[in-house]
């Protein structure tokens, strides 16, 4: 479903953000993304995402090779993606209610499947309460989860999620984890990066490590 071939992204500025990056990672599987500050993590996710391109090297998504991707076909790519955002990018002006509705009005669903499907992923998160309020009247665990329903709501094949948990008090970050992982027992593949070492360490999943551009350690598939 996901692969890196040799893949290095130097920025325009010079920095080396990854440096020979090879993996793969199968439909379906469950797979941290850990390191520290700096070390990667996101530029491994913008790839995937097309959000910015490899300086050399291969990634091929849900069987294209995003090298040749031509332009107007990124946006059916990111159809198959629920992407949770480090900085979330909520809509400021929208209610939570319609920043996820957003996402499905986006893909051309109905309104009366909008209207059922909306309260439904709100209440998995544990937000239903804050449905009419602004991006900029919630903490930021709580736009954290906004910006994790808004990914779920497609029910997409994979949920690409930055730091989900990074605002979110140790309790909850479970749940929300816990959430990801029932999510992926009905075959979504999941990539989330975390700082959290505990929460990684509390379920058995694999763990890919990035150390300054580089993968240092990757336990590989698990199968469970
Ligand atoms: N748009 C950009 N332009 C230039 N350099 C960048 C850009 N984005 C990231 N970098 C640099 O690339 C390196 C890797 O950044 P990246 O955002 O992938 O790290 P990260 O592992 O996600 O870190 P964090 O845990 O702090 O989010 C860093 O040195 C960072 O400063
Ligand atoms: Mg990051």
């Amino acid at each position: 479903m996901i692969q890196f071939k040799n893949v290095s992204k130097t920025y325009s500025t010079g920095t080396d953000a990854l440096h020979d990056v090879s993996l793969q990672i199968d439909k379906g599987e469950f797979v941290f993304i850990v390191g520290a500050s700096g070390a990667g993590k996101s530029t491994f996710l913008k790839l995937i995402m097309h959000e910015t391109t490899p300086t050399s090297g291969e990634i091929i998504v849900n069987g294209q090779n995003l090298n040749k991707m031509k332009r107007r076909q990124i946006p059916y790519l990111r159809r198959t993606m629920g992407i949770v955002f480090q900085d979330f990018r909520l809509i400021d002006k929208m209610t939570v209610f319609d920043n996820v509705a957003f996402a499905m009005r986006a893909v051309g669903a109905p309104p009366s499947v909008i209207k059922k499907r909306v309260p439904y992923i709100l209440d998995l998160v544990n937000l239903s309460h804050k449905a009419k309020s602004k991006p900029s009247e919630l903490s930021g665990g709580e736009q954290q989860r906004v910006s994790l329903a808004r990914a779920l709501v497609n029910n997409p094949s994979m949920i690409i999620a930055d730091e989900p948990t990074g605002n979110i008090d140790p309790e909850l970050s479970y749940e929300i984890m816990q959430l990801l992982i029932a999510i992926n027992k009905r075959g979504t593949t999941i990539l989330v990066v975390t700082h959290e070492h505990e929460l990684v360490h509390s379920f058995p999943k694999r763990v890919v490590e990035i150390d300054r551009g580089r993968i240092i350690n990757d336990t590989g598939k698990i199968d469970d």
